[in-house]
């Protein structure tokens, strides 16, 4: 147990996929993983663990916003030793580089959260996407035919910006997509010393106005948390 996860230390695998929304933590155990066991419901952040392509997985909510999801990957990391957490989610577009539909794989994310100003006073950190995860789900991605684009998430605090001139200013960067919680994410890991990553669909166009419909929506993601899936599977045949 720990502070926000009920379950014993052996029922969370070393490594886990991470949506915003716990029913889709639910979605993902219920689709793809043999014999789910839910291991937490506690505030509804749903996790689940089982097995796919025979490797352990769990899937575990972590709500929206980054003080969200560093309570669950802090806890995961220091309670639970995972290695390896993917969060799976969903981005706004910012570039012509990227459409609706398309998987970003954040390299890098930048932030105007207050939470490293107050890990690194003065210092702008840099949360960056581990390398080997990253290179192992590009071709995972490669392979699959997926439209995979690696590039840079901003992972903004307020999903209802009052400053969207900061924004353009990024998009202007190349930042390709903005969400919200890449950013504690990859600090995390680099504090615990594990690997992350962030793959994000588009899910809508904040510069064309393009949109997906609800069904869309759904099977990019569907073929996106296989492509998250595929690279666990990949990088346990290294580790091990
Ligand atoms: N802003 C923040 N997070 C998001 C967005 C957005 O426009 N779209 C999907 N996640």
């Amino acid at each position: 147990m720990s502070t926000h996860i009920g379950a014993a230390p052996d029922q969370i695998a070393p490594a886990v996929l991470m949506p915003g929304d716990p029913y889709r933590a639910r979605w993902i155990a219920e689709t793809f993983l043999e014999d789910p066991v839910q291991y937490n419901d506690v505030r509804g952040m749903l996790g689940y663990t089982g097995t796919y392509a025979g490797v352990r997985v769990s899937a575990q909510g972590s709500g929206m916003g980054q003080p969200s999801l560093a309570i669950y990957a802090h806890e995961l990391f220091s309670d639970y030793d995972v290695e390896t957490i993917i969060r799976v989610g969903t981005c706004g577009g910012l570039s012509e580089r990227v459409g609706v539909r398309d998987v970003v794989l954040g390299v890098a994310a930048s932030t105007d959260s207050a939470m490293n100003r107050a890990r690194f006073g003065d210092v702008t950190f840099a949360p960056a996407a581990d390398f080997e995860l990253a290179r192992i789900a590009a071709s995972v991605g490669e392979e699959r035919l997926l439209p995979v684009v690696a590039g840079g998430l901003f992972s903004a605090d307020q999903f209802y910006s009052p400053a969207p001139e900061v924004t353009s200013t990024l998009a202007g960067y190349g930042v390709l997509g903005i969400e919200m919680e890449a950013a504690a994410l990859y600090t995390l890991a680099a504090q615990f010393g594990r690997r992350a990553l962030a793959l994000c669909t588009v899910s809508d166009h904040l510069v064309t106005g393009e949109e997906t419909s609800a069904q869309e929506r759904q099977e990019t993601f569907e073929d996106m948390v296989v492509m998250a899936l595929e690279t666990i599977v990949r990088m346990d045949g290294r580790s091990s």
